[in-house]
């Protein structure tokens, strides 16, 4: 590519033109394919015209994206990650029961114009509940991508750990956030709010923090945001706080059939030669975080070997390897 076009390129980005910017790739691909390099020729333009489907499809694309827009500003920001998921609940493995409840809640915040046209608001807190692994910020994720709303996350441990004694103030500044700005706010490691209620420090702040929640599920919330606060341990929680949840979603490691279905899609195009039954013992106890961290394990050796299939000896030990992983850190 020459200096000139990376100077167009470059240009046209500053300015935001994203039209401009995919044409002066797609003149790169014509200088490429006169060099005689077909394959990358056809490789950029395949990319080309994916940023161009993308875009028709509304996803935003960068130069135009609203990101800076949802971007928290000032003091939220360190606190708030965004991000706009592409993964929807069709790629993931759940009950027949967890899907329908969300996929009820899709259906009410695409529809919550009709709803509030007869004095009805659509569901919008949500908490999940669960072990590590089993799907809780990715149903965040996908439940972002449905509605192609940006995730925002916020680390509850870590914003009372950097910031205690002006936590109740913080989480006020996120609560006008989220009634300000449409998203999926993801609370994560929402048991922060309930575990340090025995900290002697400052019991006056904990109340405070523990007031200014309570008072905030209780607001109405026109811009209709999800909020879905994820917990690994539900005990710890106070009852007061649980009940302001519209909905109580829990997670578990997934049965034989659920991890063999996680397994699969993982391995993709990499089928197992040969039967599941001789890595069937090896599932158990996985989260499907872990069955597809051993799946990508043995897809990527696949891959060096330069192999097309797994082999169920491969993927057994990959299994295993992540059993004994999983026993070494046992969590408390
Ligand atoms: N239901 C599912 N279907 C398919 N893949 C899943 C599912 N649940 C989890 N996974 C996979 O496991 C990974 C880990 O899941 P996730 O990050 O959602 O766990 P979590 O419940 O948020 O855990 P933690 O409590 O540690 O935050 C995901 O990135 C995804 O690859
Ligand atoms: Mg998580």
């Amino acid at each position: 590519m020459s200096t000139k076009h990376l100077f167009a390129l470059l240009n046209s980005h500053i300015e935001g033109d994203v039209e401009q910017f995919l044409s002066i790739a797609l003149q790169v691909a014509a200088q490429e394919a006169r060099q005689g390099h077909a394959e990358e020729a056809e490789k950029l333009k395949r990319l080309v015209q994916k940023a161009r489907n993308q875009q028709r499809s509304g996803r935003p694309a960068s130069g135009q994206t609203p990101i800076p827009l949802a971007r928290p500003r000032g003091e939220l920001q360190g606190l708030v990650e965004s991000t706009y998921p592409k993964v929807t609940l069709a790629s993931m493995v759940l009950s027949e029961n967890v899907r329908e409840r969300l996929s009820r809640i899709v259906r009410q915040q695409q529809e919550r114009t009709r709803l509030r046209d007869h004095g009805q608001a659509p569901t919008t807190h949500m908490l999940l509940v669960g072990p590590p692994g089993t799907g809780k910020t990715m149903t965040a994720s996908a439940l972002a991508g449905e509605l192609h709303l940006p995730l925002f996350t916020v680390r509850l441990e870590a914003l009372f750990s950097r910031y205690f004694g002006e936590t109740a103030a913080k989480l006020r500044l996120l609560f006008d956030q989220i009634a300000q700005m449409r998203g999926v706010y993801l609370l994560d490691e929402f048991d922060a709010i309930g575990s340090h209620r025995g900290d002697p420090n400052d019991v006056g702040e904990i109340r405070r923090v523990l007031n200014s929640v309570l008072a905030f599920m209780e607001e109405p919330n026109s811009t209709d945001s999800l909020v879905l606060a994820a917990t690994n341990h539900v005990g710890i929680l106070d009852e007061a706080l649980a009940r302001r949840f519209d909905e109580v979603i829990e997670y578990s490691y997934p049965d034989g059939q659920a991890a063999r279905a996680i397994l699969e899609r993982r391995l993709g195009n990499f089928k197992l030669s040969g039967s599941w039954s001789s890595v069937e013992s090896a599932l158990d106890g996985l989260s499907q975080g872990e069955l597809v961290r051993a799946a990508d394990a043995v897809v990527k050796d696949a891959i060096l070997e330069g192999g097309s299939k797994v082999l169920p000896n491969a993927l057994g030990r990959a299994l295993q390897n992540r059993q004994t992983l999983k026993g070494k850190f046992r969590r408390r």
